[in-house]
């Protein structure tokens, strides 16, 4: 995250000198462009370390993603993150230009419903409550009732008067909060490719070669994955756990940046580094963003009617926490 630190101390730790150097000047170009157009960069936890430590205003998971962008002063807002991500932005913050630096960086959870869908799972379930995880289309989320992030998920379906939700898109999100609650859930089958990929059996041999690993895990992983695991959170959530618990060893199982970027702040921590690239997520550069800046390009516009919508959606999440 950017801070009064300069670009040098910032990324000391993160990346070789020789690197920093040849960096060095996009950064600048970078810092100069955002105060030029009054724009704050939004990342997200699975970009790169340049891009994290080096010109992020803000850091976060989904839901702080969103809270940031609805209090932000700024003009302007980049969002180094996924299409989805920046169109909750917009949606949020529908007063300011919202750019993303590659318009195809998409999400196949996003990718595996349309609103169609969710009116057909409204017909054939109607007394049910339908909540959508936010790695959906602004157009998805305007067909639901209220939105939840990897963070709030339980929070959110025990927070409805329904006994009968229906939980989309994520079919593996939508069983881990199954198992919490005494609500009926009706799942869509929709997956991460990322996250898809772990299994347990992969995890029970770290545990075999790593004596005393901790397994923390992202709920959009599989259900034999998170059934070995220590901790099941969000992005975020796994962060502020190692931060807090500090242990000898762990296993981050989630997207591969997410260690590089926690691992700077948690030196006496070994992180074991299974590696499942986001190929969207990777689409988002220092060169693009810089480029975003300079045309004012890529902006994410969500029609009004849509946007109205899902708005009373996020903003119904928003209030639950
Ligand atoms: P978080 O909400 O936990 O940041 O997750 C978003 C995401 O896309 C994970 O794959
Ligand atoms: Fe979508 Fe999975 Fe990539 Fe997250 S990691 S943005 S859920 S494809």
């Amino acid at each position: 995250m950017t801070t009064a630190l300069t670009i040098t101390d910032r990324l000391d730790s993160v990346l070789p000198d020789v690197e920093i150097q040849a960096l060095t000047p996009l950064i600048e170009e970078i810092e100069e462009l955002k105060v030029l157009r009054n724009a704050v960069v939004l990342a997200h936890n699975y970009m790169t370390p340049d891009i994290y430590h080096g010109v992020a205003d803000v850091t976060g998971d989904s839901l702080a993603l969103a809270r940031l962008a609805a209090d932000t002063d700024a003009d302007v807002i980049v969002m180094a993150g996924v299409h989805f991500m920046a169109e909750t932005a917009k949606i949020v913050s529908p007063n300011k230009i919202v750019l993303i630096p590659d318009l195809d960086a998409g999400c196949s959870l996003a990718d595996s419903i349309t609103p169609q869908d969710v009116a057909l799972l409204r017909e054939r379930y109607p007394e049910a409550a339908v909540v959508t995880y936010v790695n959906t289309s602004a157009a998805v989320k305007a067909a639901c009732d209220i939105t939840c992030t990897s963070g709030n998920a339980l929070a959110v379906v025990e927070s409805l008067d329904a006994d009968q939700i229906i939980f989309l898109p994520d079919q593996y999100l939508g069983r881990w909060v199954a198992g919490q609650t005494k609500k009926e859930i009706i799942l869509w089958q929709g997956s991460c490719e990322v996250h898809e990929r772990f299994t347990g059996a992969e995890l029970r041999l770290y545990r075999n070669d790593y004596p005393g690993i901790q397994i923390i895990a992202h709920p959009e992983c599989p259900t034999d994955v998170l059934e070995e695991a220590d901790f099941v959170g969000s992005t975020s959530g796994m962060l502020s756990w190692v931060r807090t618990e500090k242990p000898d060893r762990v296993v981050m199982v989630t997207e591969c940046s997410m260690s590089d970027n926690v691992a700077v702040g948690s030196p006496d921590t070994e992180f074991i580094r299974p590696c499942n690239l986001c190929p969207y997520m990777k689409m988002i550069t220092l060169g693009g963003i810089r480029d975003t800046l300079v045309e004012m390009k890529h902006e994410v516009i969500v029609p009004d009617d849509i946007a109205e919508r899902a708005r009373l959606a996020v903003d119904r999440m928003l209030a639950v926490g």
